[in-house]
């Protein structure tokens, strides 16, 4: 297979559109981003029981909106009418869901890198995997910087190649495991994404000698921040992109 372009790898990415600073995938999310001078985004992308993508990071609904049970149980039309903005805060009130199409047209205007991470309901890993890349294939066409797609999903990993091979992948792992090589290299990952609490420094320096790219979540502490910049870590995906980035 052809090389997978590379990705800008900016060095502060805003965690679910805006970090803590906006609802959490949300297009305010996304504005907070870019006025913060992030370069780049990441957040998760979830399919309704009708199989439309949305911008989503928990399988229920009622933590990060009005709605009362599961994602899956409701169709696009009816997750559209929710508020996504008030358990944030009063001011973000009749934020709405927004749709990955949405998402990607605000990305694509703002000019934010986008690391969409694939993130299936339980038993919908495959499905997921596909709708998401190949929706994603086709909303970045022509542009410059392609999407980067990740998953904690390995089958949801493998399901994006098939359908969008030509776009760059992030495998997800709250621990870089032994074989972390292998499992990267069968994947097809250009880079790997794990927990920035866990991440030793000879973890580091092995990826980054094997000539993968690295990014930590979700790192809110500048210090830190800067040591894991020191190991080699390419990519800092936070909460507090106005901290880490000052
Ligand atoms: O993609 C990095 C990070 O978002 C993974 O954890 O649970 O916030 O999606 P989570
Ligand atoms: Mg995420």
């Amino acid at each position: 297979p052809a090389p997978l372009p590379d990705w800008p790898w900016p060095a502060v990415m805003a965690h679910r559109c805006g970090g803590a600073l906006a609802p959490e995938n949300t297009l305010a999310g996304l504005r907070v981003c870019r006025n913060l001078g992030c370069g780049g985004v990441e957040f998760d992308v979830m399919l309704t029981r009708d199989g439309t993508p949305i911008l989503m990071h928990d399988e229920t609904l009622p933590r990060t909106t009005n709605g009362e049970g599961r994602v899956l149980d409701h169709g696009d039309a009816w997750l559209w009418t929710l508020d996504a903005g008030i358990r944030h805060h009063v001011s973000f009130a009749g934020e709405p869901i927004p749709r990955f199409v949405q998402a990607i047209e605000r990305c694509r205007a703002l000019d934010l890198a986008a690391n969409v991470e694939i993130k299936p309901c339980g038993g919908h890993e495959r499905r997921t995997g596909e709708v998401v890349a190949r929706l994603a294939r086709q909303g970045w066409e022509g542009a410059v910087v392609p999407p980067l797609l990740s998953s904690f999903s390995v089958d949801a990993l493998r399901a994006a190649a098939d359908a969008a091979p030509g776009l760059p992948r992030g495998w997800l792992t709250d621990r870089v495991p032994a074989d972390w090589q292998g499992i990267a290299q069968d994947l097809g990952v250009i880079a790997i994404h794990t927990n920035s609490l866990h991440l030793t420094e000879t973890q580091a320096a092995g990826i980054k000698a094997a000539g993968l790219r690295l990014a930590v979540y979700t790192e809110n502490d500048p210090q830190h921040a800067r040591l894991l910049r020191n190991w080699g870590v390419d990519t800092i995906i936070t909460d507090r992109p106005d901290l880490i980035r000052a």
